[in-house]
């Protein structure tokens, strides 16, 4: 099975990705708000550092960093979507210490020893080359500079993903399997291969906290079951069948179905296992 280029994640995160990210933008930043919060935690950024947001998407972790750093440090979110990073931009207007630039993380020459943390919220797992891309971003920390990420656990301990995937076999099929080694969500899910790469990258010390999130989609489950419907297992059934309008529809009730078991009097509450790393320059 050939390795997805960073090209071929540049088009998928700008073209087919990009405008669902866009429109969902409110919804999955509340989701995946305690995934933030949990790299926040860990990275321990103080007022005057700088901070790289690699992945930064549409710039909800880099706006929160901005905020941490205040105006004495700098925040540079990096991201290869052209139409996501527009919308970061506009968010974080105003906040004149946070800026962004569009680049493929694993191949830019980032300006070196200048960062004291490399942070990210789901932003690393789609390198076509994952040690080379963490050996070139670490050029950019200082000597005591420090990398944060959160990235999904074990397949089958997520089952944002797996009832997903498995409402549309049910309606509409299987795609042909895809290795999740390969780069995807599911890239950095054994924290014994991760920190394999970090070390082979030359990063030290490197450790994995692997912690259960719950997940508290705001909204209805029809919301969310929309949600659910445009990214992730359902889209990706849904774009390789050429799904039918009826078929859509169909999933769409399935998937209020499937995770109806999640809904309570709290709304949605939906577990997550999270691999939270860090490693240090030296
Ligand atoms: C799952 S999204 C996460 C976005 C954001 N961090 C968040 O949590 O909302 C993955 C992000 O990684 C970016 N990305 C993928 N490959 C990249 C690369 N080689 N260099 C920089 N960014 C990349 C995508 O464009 C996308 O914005």
């Amino acid at each position: 099975m050939s390795v997805p280029s960073n090209d071929d994640q540049k088009a998928f995160w700008s073209s087919a990705a990009g405008p669902k990210w866009l429109h969902f933008e409110t919804a999955l930043d509340h989701i995946f708000q305690p995934v933030l919060d949990g790299v926040i935690a860990r990275a321990g950024v103080q007022t005057g550092d700088c901070v790289l947001d690699i992945g930064c998407g549409t710039g909800a972790s880099a706006v929160q960093l901005g905020t941490l750093a205040a105006e004495s440090g700098c925040v540079l979110g990096a991201d290869i979507s052209g139409p996501l990073l527009e919308r970061a931009a506009v968010r974080a207007q105003g906040h004149d210490h946070v800026s962004f630039i569009e680049v493929d993380a694993q191949r830019h020459a980032f300006k070196k020893a200048t960062f004291d943390h490399l942070v990210s919220r789901f932003g690393v797992m789609f390198f076509d080359d994952p040690v080379a891309a963490f050996a070139n971003m670490a050029n950019a920390l200082k000597p005591d500079g420090r990398v944060t990420f959160g990235s999904w656990g074990q397949i089958q301990a997520n089952p944002f993903f797996t009832f997903a995937a498995q409402a549309a076999r049910n309606i509409i099929g299987a795609p042909p399997k895809i290795d999740p080694d390969l780069p995807g969500p599911f890239a950095f899910r054994d924290p014994k291969r991760v920190l394999d790469i970090l070390a082979q990258a030359g990063l030290q010390d490197g450790q994995c906290d692997t912690v259960e999130v719950m997940l508290t989609p705001h909204g209805s489950l029809a919301g969310f079951a929309d949600m659910v419907l445009s990214i992730g297992p359902a889209d990706a059934a849904i774009t390789h069948f050429d799904a039918a309008p009826d078929q859509i529809a169909a999933l769409r009730e399935m998937l209020q179905d499937t995770f109806a078991p999640f809904d309570g009097p709290e709304g949605l509450r939906i577990p997550a296992e999270i691999n939270f790393f860090s490693a240090g320059k030296t």
